[in-house]
């Protein structure tokens, strides 16, 4: 596995530094979003073995961690993870139906990857954007009043970025 970069390096350097000696388990949270981020946008094994090492951790207190915040990929994700939100009042205006847009569109179900490997369906519970629904957010950026013709533009829009960044 390839080292973080020196970037991140220098980024977890300055998170560990906010906190005094002994209390470094309060820098896990960023420090497992830029793990995650470097690392293909999941957190392997190795990966939490790493964070743990890096904060004098036992890897169970990363583990504990990672596995019980849904923003957290414990498995190889696509390169734009469409995380959708599934609870009531996004559904109630119609959430459930982007969903199932979204998995047509793509021709996949929740959770999985398509072939190309460039979009991840993630749902999720509520994204804190109630008024706005349906929502759907992709690393920090939200997508809100969603219709099927935003999800068009979306998917078109990642596309894009895809190639020009490829
Ligand atoms: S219910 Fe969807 S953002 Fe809150």
């Amino acid at each position: 596995m390839n080292p973080f970069s020196e970037k991140t390096m220098e980024q977890i350097a300055a998170i560990i530094k906010k906190y005094p000696e002994g209390k470094h388990k309060s820098a896990l949270l960023p420090v497992l979003h830029l793990a995650q981020r470097e690392r293909n946008g999941y957190l392997s094994v190795e990966t939490m073995n790493e964070v743990a090492a890096m904060l004098n951790l036992e890897p169970v207190e990363v583990y504990e961690v990672a596995t019980f915040y849904s923003m957290f990929n414990l498995q190889p994700v696509g390169r734009f993870v469409l995380e959708v939100c599934r609870t009531s009042p996004c559904c109630i205006v119609g959430g459930e139906q982007i969903m199932d847009y979204l998995k047509q569109k793509l021709s996949i179900s929740e959770g999985e990857t398509t072939p190309d490997g460039l979009f991840t369906i993630k749902p999720m519970e509520c994204l804190g954007s109630c008024g706005t629904g349906p929502v759907l957010q992709i690393l920090e950026k939200f997508y809100e009043n969603l219709t099927e013709a935003k999800i068009d533009e979306i998917i078109a829009d990642c596309k894009q970025q895809h190639a020009v960044l490829n």
